[in-house]
């Protein structure tokens, strides 16, 4: 299977308040496989989430590359980048980032209608993405009216909506229960296994780590093996 996205040489310098600077990332390189899972893990604080916003294009690499489907997006304008979240790429956060007051339904919508999806197509995405993470009674619900787990499968059907290329994961699971986790797990299971999506993800969670193509393990910015 081919390579989707492959990060060479990625490193990432913040500089903080006192002027001292922290290589957050110390020259990174990583292949992602089309259709498969590829896993980040590594201690708190050892760069993984700072990896991913790369890889996504949520920041910038300090230097390196990342090329996603034939292109280095780090050279890309800000509206070009902002284009390739909107249309090809899709986004779950360990905190979920629900409009309180949107039902489930207007949630997942609302990503498409920026888009400019026309309204058929939009229904049609809308309802089969959360009959697909099991809310198809939950539709109009809102946030509030619903469990994290739920919430977090809202999050995971607006991600699928769009139909975009890759999904980036940073600990889906983190701020959930066990037996919650267990359910968002099995969705990205389900997701990977049956559905073929190409997913970046953060976790920690071993059974994730059986079915990824390739697992990379950070430690202080730089990957370990
Ligand atoms: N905006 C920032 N400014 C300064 N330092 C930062 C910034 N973001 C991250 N860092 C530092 O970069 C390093 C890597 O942080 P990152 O958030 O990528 O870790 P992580 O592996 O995702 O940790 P966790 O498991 O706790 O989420 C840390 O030392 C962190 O303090
Ligand atoms: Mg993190």
């Amino acid at each position: 299977m081919a390579d989707i996205l492959t990060a060479s040489n990625i490193t990432r310098d913040f500089v903080i308040g006192d002027g001292s600077v922290v290589h957050a990332l110390r020259g990174v390189n990583i292949q992602v496989a089309e259709g498969k899972l590829t896993i980040l893990k590594g201690r708190s604080g050892s760069g993984k989430t700072t990896l991913i916003n790369m890889l996504g294009a949520l920041d910038r690499p300090t230097s390196g590359e990342v090329i996603f489907d034939g292109q280095d997006i780090t050279k890309l304008s800000d509206i070009k980048r902002d284009e390739l979240r909107r249309y090809q790429m899709a986004f779950v956060f360990q905190s979920v980032a629900l409009m309180s007051s949107m039902t489930a339904y207007e949630n997942v919508d609302f990503g498409l209608r920026l888009a400019g999806f026309p309204l058929e197509k939009r229904q049609e995405r809308v309802t089969k993405c959360l009959e697909e993470v099991g809310l198809a009674k939950r539709m109009h619900h809102r946030p509030g009216e619903l469990s994290g787990g739920e919430q977090q499968r809202v999050a995971i059907a607006r991600a699928l909506a769009h139909e975009p290329k890759i999904i980036f994961a940073d600990e889906p699971t983190a701020e959930l229960d066990s037996g919650t986790s267990h359910h968002i797990v099995e969705l990205f299971k389900t997701l990977v296994l049956d559905e073929h999506m190409t997913i970046v993800m953060t976790t920690h969670d071993v059974s994730l780590l059986e079915i990824a193509d390739r697992v990379y393990t950070l430690e202080d910015g730089e990957i370990v093996d």
